[in-house]
């Protein structure tokens, strides 16, 4: 559902700024709609700290967290089968912080699932389990870094004549950026606010 809906919102403003072939409609819709699940996932900490709405919605934690890096690894599959990007572009100087923001990224997600089952827990211990998966934030600041360095000439071309709703993928890095500062005030409220 998040994905259509990604490339539904692609189609009415990301291809008005400028026109997309299907197949960079579908990876930027992978790569938005994973980033999107991966932030729920993450968010729900803080949610369910501040908000006691959200506590229901906990129990889907991990199946966020696992269809968001599902959709992240088909971004990155799509992208390398894609004609115009080869491991050589994106190696090339002008590309190469993107790329390795998004190795950077793809490589804890990849950690985070793999540790996603109880064995994991039991082996690695609670505290320890709970830090590794803390890294998903790490994930998402590299991961949104990494689509600002690709989109920002879109962003600039949509500022300058703002004739449709924003490309999607401004509206992911903000939301990113939102998550990290959830759990920032997540982390200053347990450390100096709470006395119980
Ligand atoms: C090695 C793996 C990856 C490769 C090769 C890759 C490559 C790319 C490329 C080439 C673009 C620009 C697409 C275009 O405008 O034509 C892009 C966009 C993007 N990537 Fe990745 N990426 C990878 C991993 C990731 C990861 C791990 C994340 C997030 C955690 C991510 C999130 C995004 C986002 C949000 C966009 C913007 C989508 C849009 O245009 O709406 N990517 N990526």
């Amino acid at each position: 559902m998040v994905f259509i809906g990604s490339v539904l919102y692609i189609l009415m403003a990301d291809a008005v700024i400028t026109p997309l072939p299907w197949t960079q409609v579908v990876n930027d819709a992978l790569a938005d709609a994973g980033l999107l699940l991966i932030c729920a996932s993450m968010a729900l900490s803080g949610l369910c700290y501040f908000w006691d709405f959200a506590d229901r919605y906990i129990i889907y934690r991990k199946h966020l967290g696992l269809w968001g890096c599902a959709l992240i690894v088909a971004h990155g599959g799509w992208t390398l089968a894609l004609p115009q990007y080869s491991i050589a572009l994106l190696l090339q100087p002008q590309n190469i912080r993107a790329f390795i923001f998004a190795v950077i990224a793809s490589i804890i997600l990849l950690m985070m699932a793999a540790i996603s089952n109880r064995y994991a827990v039991t082996e690695l211990g609670g505290r320890w389990w709970r830090r590794l998966l803390r890294l998903g934030y790490v994930a998402i600041f590299f991961g949104a870094w990494h689509a600002l360095i690709k989109k920002a000439p879109l962003w600039a071309m949509w500022m300058e004549a703002p004739l449709s709703a924003p490309p999607l993928s401004l509206v992911v890095v903000l939301v990113s950026g939102m998550t990290i500062v959830l759990r920032i005030a997540l982390w200053i409220h347990q450390t100096f606010y709470r006395h119980d």
